[in-house]
C-alpha cells in the first residue's frame, strides 16, 4: 500500500490540527521538562537525550562542514539540531509551522549569543526564499508528518542551488518501530486496518505516514533527477524502546515492557533493516 497523500482543502485542515499538536507540546521537551526553571540545563538535558536516542544525527547531519554554507532546517522542534549549524559558522535559516518552536529556538540562541533567521514557515510552501538559494537543506522527522510531502521536496529542490544538499529523515515502513504500533493500537484493539493507517493514528501528529525505501526513492526522484541520492535505514529508539515513554504510557507495566523489552534480538536479528531510521541525502 502507498503512503497516504491528502489533497486539497482538506490536507489544509488537517495542517491546521497537525500545528495544533506541536504548539501544545514542542518535541523533545519533556525530555528536559525537571530543569525547566534553569534554561541552560534544560537545553543540555534535552540534547544530551536526544543524541543518545537519535546517536546517528552527527553523523549524518555533519554540522561541522557547514561552516560559511547557507543553510536551511525546516521543522526545527527544540532547535537541538539548528544551534548546530549556527554554533559550526553557517549562516543559518530556520522554518518551523509552530510559534512555540520558534520561540524556544529564539531563547536558544540568544543564550549562546548566536545570531540565524529563524520564523514561522510551512514546508510545503518557502515563500520567504528565493531559487537556488541554499547549499544545505536539512529537515529531520518532518516531511513525512505534512500532509503533501512530495510538495515539500519540490519546495526543498526549488530552493537549493545546484550541487546543494538535501538531508531528511522519515519514518520507515516496514520497521520494529511501526510493527509495534500497529500491534499495540491494531490487532491488540480489535482495529484490523492495514498498518501504516492504524501507525498514522497514533505515531505523534495526526496523519503520520511511514515510508518505504523505495517509495521515497521514486519520490525524491521526481525532482532531484540525476544527482547521487544515498538512502539508509537504520535502528532507532522508537525499535529499541529505549526512548522516554509520553504520558500515556505511564505505570509499572510499561516500565516491566521496557525492562524485558529483547533488544538484543532487535540488534542482532531483525538489523537495522527494520530500522524506523530512514536517511536521505541527495545532490540537486
Ligand atoms: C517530530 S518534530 C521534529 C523536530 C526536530 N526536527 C527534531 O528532530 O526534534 C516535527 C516538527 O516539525 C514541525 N512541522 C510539522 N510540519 C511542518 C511543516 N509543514 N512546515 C514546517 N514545520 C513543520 C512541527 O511543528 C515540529 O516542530
Amino acid at each position: 500500500m502507498a503512503a497516504i497523500e491528502s489533497p486539497g482543502a482538506s490536507a489544509e485542515a488537517l495542517k491546521a490540527t497537525i500545528k495544533d499538536f506541536w504548539e501544545q507540546e514542542v518535541c523533545g521537551t519533556r525530555n528536559g521538562a525537571e530543569y525547566a526553571s534553569d534554561r541552560r540545563r534544560f537545553f543540555e538535558q534535552i540534547d544530551q537525550v536526544r543524541y543518545e536516542q537519535d546517536y546517528m544525527i552527527p553523523n549524518f547531519a555533519r554540522f561541522e562542514q557547514a561552516a560559511g554554507k547557507r543553510v536551511l532546517e525546516v521543522g526545527l522542534g527544540t532547535g537541538a539540531d539548528f544551534v548546530r549549524w549556527a554554533r559550526a559558522g553557517a549562516e543559518a535559516y530556520g522554518r518551523d509551522l509552530t510559534s512555540a518552536s520558534v520561540a524556544l529556538v529564539k531563547e536558544r540562541l540568544s543564550l549562546e549569543n548566536l545570531t540565524a533567521d529563524v520564523a514561522t514557515g510551512d514546508a510545503e510552501n518557502l515563500r520567504d526564499f528565493p531559487d537556488n538559494f541554499f547549499d544545505i537543506y536539512y529537515s529531520w522527522g518532518v516531511l513525512m508528518a505534512t500532509p503533501n510531502t512530495e510538495k515539500a521536496i519540490g519546495e526543498a529542490y526549488r530552493v537549493l542551488k545546484p550541487g546543494g544538499t538535501m538531508k531528511l529523515m522519515f519514518y520507515h515502513y516496514p520497521s520494529i518501530g511501526g510493527a509495534l504500533v500497529w500491534l499495540l493500537y491494531g490487532p491488540l484493539h480489535r482495529d484490523w486496518r492495514w498498518p501504516r493507517e492504524v501507525i498514522a493514528d497514533h505515531v505523534e501528529s495526526p496523519a503520520m505516514k511511514y515510508y518505504s525505501v523505495r517509495d521515497v526513492r521514486r519520490m525524491v526522484r521526481r525532482y532531484f533527477r540525476d544527482g547521487p541520492l544515498e538512502t539508509h535505514t537504520l535502528l532507532g529508539a522508537g525499535d529499541l524502546l529505549t526512548h522516554r515513554f509520553s504520558e500515556k504510557y505511564r505505570g509499572a507495566h510499561w516500565e516491566l515492557i521496557q525492562q524485558i523489552y529483547p533488544r538484543w534480538l532487535v540488534r542482532h536479528i531483525a538489523g537495522h533493516r527494520l530500522g524506523t531510521v530512514l536517511t536521505i541525502h541527495v545532490t540537486k
